[in-house]
């Protein structure tokens, strides 16, 4: 009877741990638009290092191929795929044996002229994001147009333009363009709202420090983990105790 509530036990420790575990695909350099020829290093970062995180895509070729397969060199947590083509093209995660995945990366090559440099991960409202719009051949900035959705924002004389605290309705489509050069392929940017403003009241409704909750949250959950290990400790040394009693005692009714 002991065994199995320790089996289960084990079995709960290893569920939570399961779902404490986050991996964060990152890209550098950070641009999820490149030219044909270019190289990038994406890593599996993680909280928990024992997880053994594998590095996947799928192109309009192949799905679910891991990095070493065909494509990419693995080095340790990083993949570095030297020289990209347009067959590199397609969406990248990182997965865990046990199921979990992390964010998801959209990359795209381009064999023509101009890309545009935009934030690869979600970014967080309030933030200041800056664009860049490259040419392949030119070193310097050259001037530019951006536009989102389709429509034009701003022409830049610098080539990069920077979005001051960013919110919700900046989330969209973007590209750029640089006259005599031509056109970005177009990357969506996401923006997520930060927790403390999910709740749809004014800040004087909420608790002072939204930010303690999820605290509270990981230390509840944290304790829970270890609790079973201690517990399941204080169960197999009381165990051993009872044992080595009885068989004094059968030994002295034997006496
Ligand atoms: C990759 O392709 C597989 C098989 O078609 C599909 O099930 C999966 O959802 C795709 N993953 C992503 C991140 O697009
Ligand atoms: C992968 O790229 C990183 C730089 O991002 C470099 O330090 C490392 O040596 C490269 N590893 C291999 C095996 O090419
Ligand atoms: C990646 O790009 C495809 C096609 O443009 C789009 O449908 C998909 O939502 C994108 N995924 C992410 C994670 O950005």
């Amino acid at each position: 009877m002991e065994e199995t509530s320790l089996l289960w036990l084990f079995f709960l420790i290893s569920l939570l741990s399961c779902t404490t575990n986050q991996a964060r695909l990152t890209v550098s350099p950070s641009s999820s638009q490149f030219f044909k020829r270019d190289f990038v290093s994406l890593s599996c970062e993680e909280d928990d290092s024992s997880a053994g995180w594998t590095l996947r895509r799928n192109t309009s070729k192949q799905q679910r191929t891991q990095c070493g397969d065909g494509w990419g060199k693995p080095a340790g947590y990083l993949c570095n795929i030297s020289v990209l083509f347009i067959q590199d093209a397609g969406v990248y995660w990182c997965e865990s044996r046990e199921g979990p995945i992390s964010n998801m990366v959209n990359l795209t090559v381009t064999d023509k002229s101009v890309i545009l440099q935009s934030p690869v991960l979600p970014v967080m409202e309030g933030d200041d994001i800056t664009l860049l719009c490259k040419t392949k051949t030119t070193p310097s900035n050259l001037p530019a147009a951006f536009y989102k959705d389709g429509s034009l924002i701003r022409k830049q004389p610098t080539g990069h333009m920077t979005i001051q605290h960013v919110s919700r309705s900046d989330e969209g489509l973007y590209k750029c363009d640089i006259s005599g050069h031509g056109e970005s392929p177009s990357s969506w940017i996401t923006v997520t709202v930060k927790p403390s403003s999910a709740v749809p009241t004014s800040s004087s409704a909420l608790p002072p420090d939204y930010g303690s909750f999820q605290l509270a949250f990981r230390v509840v959950l944290h304790l829970v983990v270890f609790c079973p290990y201690f517990i399941s400790t204080l169960l197999m040394v009381s165990l051993y105790r009872c044992r080595g009693k009885a068989v004094h005692l059968n030994k002295r009714h034997l006496d």
